[in-house]
């Protein structure tokens, strides 16, 4: 018998024996007990913090001129998220990671990476909200879209420890098509870590591509509308990344 086929026909023999050991009332009571055990479970899998997607006011937040060069003023569209809603974010979606660590009971250490540069300032203002012991790295992907606008993806810059056996939580700045942290997930679950939990701040999820539709972080600071943003980390061909807010890019 293959490998493959060894739990479900051990989960079919438990069943069995467990429903000829309970009543038929007992045994409809405690499926619909898992049922919802599992969905909370389920449930809890991915947290966002806020869709912000219908904001009325997200084109209109003035743009301060000492915190912006005139050189990138003019290039901006409006503030889509502001360094208090940036800061609420980060609470929210540290104060649950801080929460869902506890419960790692593995002794091997956590390791926080980095996707860079896209997430370098997201994730230093993430590592300085989180309370428990991690080891820092970062990785570097590229995407090369070909002309049947499937994207290939490579790693220019790999993580740099040995995370068998670890716990890994990635931190993204942006989930668009899917593509790259789909790869990414790929390419880090091949190293065999103990745990793999995901973090984006933004995620353009009107954008996903269907072959990536199941692509989401664990954690979500902000759902966005499908516009091009930059600051906070996010760049135009490297521009804008030190904009301390995320802006809507003129055309
Ligand atoms: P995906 O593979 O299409 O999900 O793209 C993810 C990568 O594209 C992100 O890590 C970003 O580097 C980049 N990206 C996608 N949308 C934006 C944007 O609106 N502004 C800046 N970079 C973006
Ligand atoms: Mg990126």
């Amino acid at each position: 018998m293959p490998r493959t086929a060894f739990a479900p026909c051990t989960t079919v023999l438990v069943v069995h024996m467990w429903r000829s050991s309970l009543t038929d009332e007992a045994f409809h009571v405690r499926c619909l007990m898992l049922a919802v055990a599992f969905m909370t479970v389920c449930a809890q899998k991915s947290y966002v913090f806020i869709d912000i997607r219908n904001r009325q006011d997200q084109q209109n937040y003035p743009v301060t001129q000492d915190s912006v060069p005139d050189a990138y003023a003019k290039d901006i569209a409006g503030v889509l998220l502001s360094q208090q809603d940036i800061l609420h974010g980060l609470s929210a979606v540290s104060a649950r990671i801080n929460q869902d660590v506890q419960s790692l009971s593995n002794s091997q250490g956590i390791v926080l990476v980095t996707v860079l540069h896209g997430a370098m300032i997201f994730s230093a203002d993430l590592m300085r909200r989180l309370y428990f012991p991690f080891q820092t790295d970062s990785v570097a992907v590229s995407s090369y879209e070909g002309i049947q606008s499937t994207g290939s993806y490579q790693v220019k810059k790999e993580i740099g420890h040995s995370i068998f056996g670890k716990d890994v939580i990635v931190v993204e700045d942006i989930v668009d098509t899917g593509g790259t942290l789909d790869f990414l997930i790929r390419h880090i679950e091949a190293k065999n870590p103990a745990s793999l939990r995901t973090v984006a701040l933004l995620d353009k999820v009107d954008r996903r591509k269907q072959q990536f539709a199941h692509i989401k972080a664990d954690y979500t600071c902000f759902v966005i509308p499908d516009v091009f943003v930059i600051g906070y980390g996010l760049d135009y061909i490297g521009h804008y990344r030190g904009l301390p807010f995320v802006a809507v890019k003129k055309d």
